[in-house]
Parts: C-alpha cells; sequence; structure tokens
C-alpha cells in the first residue's frame, strides 16, 4: 500500500510542543510526513526536532524556500493527501478564514486542493470571542475538517474549551479522514467529533425544530416571519458533536444541514407539529423554531386578485396548534422539554409565565432588544422552576455547545443512560 502523506502546519503557541509526540504517531502509522512551522511556531520547537523524527526536511519560510526549483510551494501544497494545521492558533484560523497568503503556512493553505484539517488552540477567551468563532463556522463551511479543542485547566491559568487535544486523539481524526480506520467516506471532509472524545450526549436522541414556519394565504403568497434558523442549525450542530443521535425539523431556511444531523423539511406549523410527533420518542426536545401564531383561516386555491377599490382586503386568521404546549401535554412528553423565546422587554418575566403557560422544564429566554432576529450572537438567560441562569452573550455555536453542557448534565441526573 502507498503510504499517506501527511502535509502538518504547526503554528505558535504553547501547544506546538504536541506537534512533535504527533509526529512521532504518525510516522509510527506508517505516514509520510513533512512538516511547515510557522515563525511564530519556531519559538516552541525547533525545525531540527521536527525533521529528526519526520526524517524529512522541515520548511519555515516562504522566501528561503531556496528549492523553489527542487520542491515549489504550489507543488508542496498539493502533494500530501491531507493538510494538517495543529496546533492552529486564532491568528492561523482568522487568516485561513480570510484566505490571505504572507507567509509559507498559509500561501500552501490557499494553494492547496487537498483536504484540510485544523486542530485549534488558544487562550478560552480567544476560542469563545465571537470572532473566532466566526471564522471557524466560515471554515466549517468551507469545507475544513475542525477538531473541537478540549476542555481544561490552560497553560495560562484559565480553565474551558482551548486546550489542544492529546496527539494521539489528532491521528485518529486524521486516520479518520484518510479512511484508513475504515470511517465511512462521508465523513471525511467533516469535522471529527469523536476524535475530540467528549461526548456527552452519547445514546441519547434529541429533536430540535428551528427556523420559521411560512403559512401560505394562497399559490404565490404566505405569512412568516424573521427567525434565521441559525440558533437553531448551531444547536442541532452542537448535539451532533456531543454523539447525540439528532432529529432537525426546519422550517423554510437556506442553511446547510449540519454533519450528522437527520432533517426533515417542512413549511408550515401543521406539517411541523406532525413531523414531531413522528419523530418520538426522544430524550430531549428543543423547540426553537419560531412557528407562526397564526395561519390563513382559507388559503385560496387561486392567487387572490385585488378589485382596485381600495377597500380593506378580508384576511381571516386561525390560530396555530401550540407544539411546545401540545408536546407538554402528550403521553410521549420527553423527559427534558426545551422551549426558547425571543424576549424585547421584560424577559425574566415573560419567559417564567411562558415555562408555566407551556409546561416545559426550561425556557431559554433570547434577549433581542438589543440585537434583532438574524444575528450572529445571543444573551440568554435559562429559566426553569430551580431559578435562572443567565449567560453572557455568545457567539449562537457557543450558545448551542453550553446548552448542550448542561442538557447532558440533566439528562444524566434524570434518565441515567444505564437505566434505559
Ligand atoms: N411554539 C410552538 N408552537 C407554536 C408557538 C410556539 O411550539 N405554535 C414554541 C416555540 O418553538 C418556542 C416557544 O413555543 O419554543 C415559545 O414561542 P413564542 O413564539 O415565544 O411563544 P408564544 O406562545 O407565541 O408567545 P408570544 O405571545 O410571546 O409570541
Amino acid at each position: 500500500m502507498v503510504p499517506k502523506r501527511i502535509l502538518l502546519i504547526i503554528g505558535g503557541g504553547i501547544a506546538a510542543y504536541k506537534a512533535i509526540e504527533l509526529v512521532r504517531l504518525l510516522r509510527k502509522g506508517g505516514y509520510v510526513v513533512r512538516c511547515v512551522l510557522t515563525r511564530a511556531g519556531e519559538q516552541f520547537v525547533t525545525p531540527l526536532t521536527l525533521a529528526a523524527l519526520s526524517e524529512n526536511k522541515v520548511y519555515t519560510s516562504l522566501f528561503d524556500l531556496k528549492d523553489e526549483v527542487e520542491m515549489g510551494h504550489i507543488q508542496l501544497s498539493r502533494e500530501a493527501d491531507l493538510v494538517v494545521v495543529a496546533p492552529a492558533t486564532a491568528d492561523l484560523l482568522a487568516k485561513m478564514a480570510a484566505g490571505m497568503a504572507d507567509d509559507l503556512a498559509t500561501t500552501l493553505l490557499l494553494a492547496t486542493d487537498k483536504p484540510v484539517l485544523a486542530a485549534p488552540a488558544m487562550n478560552v477567551r480567544m476560542w469563545l470571542h465571537a470572532a473566532t468563532q466566526r471564522n471557524v463556522a466560515t471554515l466549517r463551511g468551507d469545507g475544513v475538517t475542525m477538531i473541537d479543542p478540549d476542555e481544561g485547566e490552560m497553560a495560562c491559568g484559565e480553565y474551558g474549551p482551548g486546550r489542544l487535544p492529546e496527539p494521539a486523539a489528532i491521528k485518529n481524526a486524521i486516520d479518520k479522514a484518510l479512511g484508513a480506520s475504515g470511517a465511512p467516506a462521508a465523513l471525511t471532509g467533516q469535522p471529527d467529533f469523536a476524535a475530540a472524545d467528549h461526548r456527552p450526549l452519547h445514546g441519547r436522541r434529541i429533536l430540535i425544530t428551528a427556523g420559521p414556519t411560512h403559512e401560505p394565504i394562497d399559490p404565490v403568497r404566505y405569512i412568516a416571519n424573521r427567525s434565521s434558523g441559525k440558533q437553531g442549525f448551531a444547536i442541532a450542530a452542537a448535539a451532533a458533536e456531543a454523539g447525540a443521535e439528532v432529529l432537525l425539523i426546519a422550517g423554510p431556511v437556506a442553511l446547510p444541514t449540519p454533519p450528522g444531523v437527520i432533517r426533515v423539511d417542512v413549511e408550515t406549523a401543521r406539517e411541523m407539529a406532525a413531523e414531531v410527533a413522528q419523530g418520538l420518542p426522544v430524550d430531549a426536545a428543543i423547540m426553537v423554531a419560531a412557528v407562526a401564531d397564526w395561519r390563513a383561516a382559507d388559503t385560496a386555491a387561486q392567487k387572490i386578485k385585488k378589485d382596485g377599490s381600495g377597500a380593506i382586503a378580508p384576511l381571516a386568521l386561525a390560530e396555530n396548534p401550540d407544539i411546545l404546549a401540545g408536546l407538554a401535554k402528550s403521553p410521549a412528553r420527553p423527559p427534558l422539554l426545551i422551549g426558547f423565546a425571543a424576549e424585547t422587554n421584560d424577559v425574566l418575566d415573560h419567559a417564567q409565565a411562558k415555562l408555566d403557560r407551556k409546561g416545559c422544564d426550561w425556557i431559554v429566554a433570547n434577549d433581542v432588544a438589543a440585537d434583532p432576529m438574524g444575528g450572529e450572537t445571543n444573551r440568554v438567560h435559562i429559566v426553569s422552576k430551580g431559578g435562572v441562569d443567565s449567560w453572557d452573550r455568545l457567539p449562537k455555536e457557543a450558545v448551542a455547545r453550553k446548552l448542550m453542557e448542561k442538557i447532558a448534565d440533566e439528562l444524566d441526573a434524570r434518565v441515567p443512560i444505564d437505566a434505559d
């Protein structure tokens, strides 16, 4: 078998020392490894160490590629089967997302036509920063496989997500990306969550509704709202990352299906209600959709014509079923039932009232006074009978991940997995 080739780009950061062990594991696994060190990376590991372990020349600068004749940067970027960036610093991710090419590493990343896998590592605040999360989302959208950083104590003394995963976990992700471990081909080029080894929702089935609903008036017109679906999709992505089996029931939105998620598209509230009923039983249901409260009482079979009289047009509305409240009362009520509420004022009071009215376990109250629907961040309060848990304004992806941790803890307390 022809050995697979890895181009390993090592960014600058205290975690760069783990790249040494990664090279050793990759060589042991039969891979051919070529290393590229960024200028910052050189502050942490030496080209000599990497050359000795990889048994290959180490490249550091675009301009001292004297062997541009022997091996041009385009060739270097394409001869590998997989380009791996580890550690991928916040700076490197930003440059990758922006398509910058101001040194050897970024030039190779822009010039390559091969799959790219990145293992981010940075301070927790830098990781959770909206800019980094935006860059990560962009890179995922561009097809880069991102390994989620590990959570724990950091070199800087803070605690949280941001640590480079262990070299063995990165090597696993590389094996999978290259199909070396027999993983289905569909997994390659997609985020590899198993590699992060943090799957608190493994074995759980989670149903999520997302997006708006469209309620037809006639064949060309409908009633809608401004929901973008982004938060619901981010939650579905995070639930799948956390190992859950995820059923996403989506209203009309033009968003890609997150990896590993089963998606059913619907248009109206009544279709959504029917699909929710079909999707049961589940361990948890998270109702993020902005379901239209009303629909046209009668949908015209043909386009309604104006008569030119200037008279007020009659449009009778009928109330839609409340999917969340209905689910709360159903015999198949999930053990954990979560509603969302976008509120502009008296956020906590409205959320408390909604919690009682709907009969769910938590309301994730979204304060949209400063930032209406459709933005990239949310400031949420988790309101339950036990009290209120208020979070800082965070990118929607970060809200989703934090919510998954909370849900996993709650499910572990309520429905231990062994009891199933
Ligand atoms: N919801 C639902 N079915 C509906 C309306 C709402 O399942 N017909 C769910 C939403 O998905 C969300 C929660 O109920 O999880 C709260 O939605 P919201 O629109 O805030 O509730 P309403 O009862 O419509 O309250 P408001 O009067 O504030 O619009």
